[in-house]
C-alpha cells in the first residue's frame, strides 16, 4: 500500500503509480495542501504532465482512504492557502448557497485556521463526493467542477504555469464565466458582482492580465478541447448553488468577455 502524503503534485504521482503498479495496489491519500484537502485528494483522477499536455497520462482511481488533519495547513505559505480557497469557492457556486455565504460571514476563522476550517474542508468533501459518485468518469455531471476551469485552463497554459497557481488561475476562470452568464442572460449582474467580490476577499485575481492575447488564450482553449470531450465546454451559473453545461458557445461572445476581463 501506498501512502500520498503531501499536496496534489504528490497525491496524483502516487495514485498513478499505484494505479498502474503491478496493475493496480491500494493507496491512501493524508493531503497536506487545502486544495489538495479540498479537491485532489478525493475523486479519483491521478496522472502526470507530459510536454504534450497537462494530465496527459493518468488513470482514474480511487484510494482505499482519504485522511485529513487540517493543522497541516499551519505551515501552508498564505498564497498556497487561498489559492485552495479558489477551489472552495467554486464549490459555493455549483452546489451549496450556503457554503458561499458562510465563506462570506466566516473569513477570519477560516483564515485563521479556526473550528470554521474544518467545516469548510468537510463539505468540499461531501460535495466533490457527490458529484463523483454520481458520474465517477466524468460523462456527464462531473464535468460542473470545473466551473472555472476553462478560462484557467486557457490562462495558466498561456501564461507557462510560472504567473498563476491552479486556484488562482480559477478565480480569473469563475469571474469570466459569471460575465459569460450574465451576458447569456442566465444570470444577474448582482450574482456575477458576488462572485467577484468573494474572489477578491479570499486574495485571488479575478480579471485577465491585459499583456495576454485573447487570440492565444482561444487557442489554447481549442488545444484543451480536443484533449478533453472534444468540446469547448463553459460551466456557467445560473445563480449562486446551480450551474449548467453549455457547450460550444460562439466565439465572438466568449472573445467579447475576454476583452470586457482584461485589466
Ligand atoms: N486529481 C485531481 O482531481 C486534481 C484536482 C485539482 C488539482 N490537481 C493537481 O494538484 C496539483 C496542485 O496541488 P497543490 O495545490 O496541493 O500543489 P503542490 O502539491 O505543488 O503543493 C504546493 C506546495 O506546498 C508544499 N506543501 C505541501 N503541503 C505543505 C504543508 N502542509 N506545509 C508547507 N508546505 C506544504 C509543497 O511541497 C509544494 O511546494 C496540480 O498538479 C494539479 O494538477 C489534481
Amino acid at each position: 500500500m501506498l501512502v500520498a502524503l503531501g499536496g496534489g503534485v504528490v497525491g496524483d504521482i502516487t495514485g498513478f503509480v499505484a494505479a498502474t503498479y503491478m496493475r493496480g495496489i491500494r493507496f491512501m491519500q493524508v493531503p497536506t495542501t487545502l486544495l489538495a484537502q479540498v479537491d485532489s485528494s478525493v475523486g479519483g483522477k491521478t496522472g502526470v504532465n507530459h510536454p504534450l499536455g497537462k494530465n496527459m497520462i493518468g488513470a482514474f482511481y480511487q484510494p482505499s482512504l482519504v485522511c485529513i488533519d487540517v493543522e497541516t495547513l499551519k505551515t501552508l505559505p498564505e498564497r498556497e492557502f487561498f489559492a485552495g480557497m479558489g477551489e472552495v469557492i467554486k464549490y459555493g457556486v455549483i452546489e451549496d448557497s450556503e457554503l458561499f455565504e458562510y465563506l462570506k460571514a466566516n473569513k477570519e476563522s477560516i483564515i485563521s485556521l479556526g473550528e470554521s476550517i474544518v467545516h469548510i474542508v468537510k463539505r468540499s468533501c461531501e460535495i466533490k463526493a457527490d458529484v463523483v459518485s454520481k458520474d465517477e468518469l466524468e460523462s456527464g455531471l462531473r464535468a460542473i467542477l470545473n466551473y472555472g476551469h476553462t478560462m484557467g485552463h486557457a490562462v495558466e497554459t498561456v501564461t507557462g504555469y510560472k504567473k498563476y497557481l491552479h486556484g488562482e488561475a480559477i478565480g480569473i476562470g469563475m469571474c469570466a464565466a459569471a460575465d459569460l452568464a450574465v451576458k447569456m442572460g442566465l444570470l444577474t449582474q448582482e450574482e456575477s458582482q458576488a462572485i467577484k467580490e468573494m474572489v477578491e476577499m479570499y486574495n485571488l485575481p479575478g480579471v485577465i492580465p491585459n499583456d495576454l492575447k485573447i487570440i492565444d488564450l482561444i487557442n489554447a482553449m481549442e488545444v484543451d478541447k480536443k484533449a478533453r470531450s472534444g468540446k469547448l465546454q463553459f460551466i456557467l451559473p445560473e445563480s449562486i448553488g446551480t450551474v449548467r453545461i453549455e457547450n460550444d458557445i460562439d466565439r465572438e461572445v466568449i472573445k467579447d468577455v475576454i476583452n470586457e476581463h482584461l485589466a
